[in-house]
């Protein structure tokens, strides 16, 4: 594609050429007869500099003072189009910097309420639209791209078929408490908390599916973890088992880490993360252990210094302090197998052997990021699994299509689903899960 104008991130390959550039003002310094523009364009941020006597010398007093004082008294967030000599600058980060030549106004900006100063989370929140022009908004949507990006790529290169499931549906995928419902003309229907059920279906048609779409948990958490809306990518596989199914998972998420790596290097440079620990976590293997080892170590360490966590025991589910040390403990991404079937989903498939386990796992990643993916073994037998759902007292007549899955032609099969938004916190080194998304939608936020 051909354009008139050069974007910030391509300014490389016009060192000493007069280029122009649409832009953004974003911060602006200098004094007498020198400016400096922090300018931006999605693609980077760049520093443009303007030098008086260079505008009088091309343009005559008159005109060239004029502009000058123009380039001089330009407000943040004015948008732009500079004009400029392509410069390299080897005391700048970026390492070019435009010498400017011209300059016209495209639109106008005043009193843009997000200044250099400091701003509180809330404040920030209310004008989530303009804060995603900031460096750090805009370095994780890019980290978010590349995920996204290494998503479609990975499961192409292993034979997967996207396959797009409903978001509006008949049945609970999975815990019936968190559905958000809505009237579907007189009949009630939900808003999907996973495309699982159907991918599952799709499994049976084409072997190996995955879908990514966005997902909906009428969640009341008020955690740094938790959207109410997030975008799930689920993947289902037949023929699959347990085992195999964790080292497709490791795989995948090895490949988004170096996706990011690949395609994003500089937002990981703009938000300081720790590139040596992600590289470390591609190197070496995850770690794998079950449920009841897990409990067995977080009792055994309850008492040490760093266990900020209660005392569990086996049947207990785990809150995120226990997540975050077992997870913190082996300093890889970690997968808890085979947890109780008491608190997982109806349709995971009991250990052989020990009905109370299921054959199931949840990838914590390290440093605090807790659950990545959930991913399970499928009940394929029709029987254990009407006996299951009666036992959990299921509307069976909301699932007929699902247990036709296992009427005709069952198989053996597993899969998983990561919440992108969590990936995205992880590999990005942030706080907390409302940046990861452009417009978070969170227990007491719905605007903007
Ligand atoms: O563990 P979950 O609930 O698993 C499922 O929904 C399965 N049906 C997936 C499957 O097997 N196809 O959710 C999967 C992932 C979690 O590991 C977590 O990363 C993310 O979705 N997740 C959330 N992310 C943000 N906010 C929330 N409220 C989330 N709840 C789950
Ligand atoms: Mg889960």
């Amino acid at each position: 594609m051909s354009k008139d104008y050069v974007s910030i991130i391509d300014v490389k390959d016009h060192v000493g050429e007069e280029v122009t550039i649409g832009a953004w003002v974003a911060n602006k310094s200098g004094k007498g007869k020198i400016a400096f523009l922090q300018l931006r364009d999605g693609t980077a941020f760049f520093q443009a500099v303007a030098f008086k006597p260079n505008f009088i010398e091309k343009y005559g007093e008159e005109e060239g003072t004029e502009k000058f004082n123009t380039i001089k008294h330009l407000s943040q967030e004015t948008s732009i189009l500079i004009t400029g000599i392509v410069k390299e600058d080897s005391r700048s980060k970026f390492g070019y910097e435009l010498d400017v030549t011209d300059l016209k106004i495209v639109g106008h900006s005043e009193d843009y309420p997000i200044t250099p100063k400091e701003h509180g989370t809330d404040f920030l929140m209310d004008h989530r639209h303009l804060w995603l022009r900031s460096r750090k908004q805009m370095a994780i949507m890019q980290i978010r791209n590349a995920i996204i990006y290494a998503t479609y790529e990975f499961f192409d290169k292993n034979g997967f078929i996207k396959f797009d499931s409903p978001i509006l549906s008949g049945n609970a995928a999975e815990d019936s408490t968190e559905l958000f419902e809505t009237d579907y003309f007189g009949t009630p229907a939900y808003l999907s908390q996973s495309g699982q059920l159907y991918l599952e279906a799709g499994a049976m048609a084409l072997g190996r599916v995955f879908d990514f779409g966005p997902v909906f948990r009428a969640e009341k958490s008020k955690t740094r973890r938790h959207l109410t809306e997030f975008w799930m990518m689920d993947a289902e596989y037949s023929f699959l088992s347990h085992e195999e199914s964790l080292d497709l998972q490791e795989a995948y998420v090895k490949a988004l880490i170096q996706g990011v790596l690949d395609r994003a290097p500089q937002a990981l440079e703009i938000l300081e993360r720790d590139v040596d620990l992600l590289k470390k976590y591609i190197a070496e293997p995850f770690k794998r252990v079950s449920y009841d080892d897990a409990i067995d170590l977080l009792q055994e360490h309850e008492n040490d210094e760093d266990a900020d966590y209660e005392h569990l025991e086996h049947g207990d589910d785990f809150g995120s302090p226990h997540e975050t040390w077992i997870s913190n403990y082996f300093g890889v991404p970690t997968f808890v197998i085979n947890y109780p079937a008491s608190f997982k989903a109806f349709y995971m498939k009991p250990v052989p052997g020990n009905p109370e386990r299921v054959l199931c796992a949840d990838l914590l990643a390290p440093e605090g990021y807790g659950e990545i993916i959930g991913g399970s073994v499928r009940e394929d037998d029709y029987d254990t699994l009407v006996a299951k759902m009666d036992a959990l007292g299921m509307d069976k007549s909301e699932y007929e299509f699902y247990l036709d899955l296992r009427k005709y032609g069952s198989v053996p099969h597993a899969g998983f689903g990561i919440g992108i938004e969590r990936m995205v916190t992880f590999v990005a080194g942030t706080k907390h899960i409302r940046e990861a998304i452009p417009f978070p939608r969170m227990l007491h936020r719905i605007k903007p």
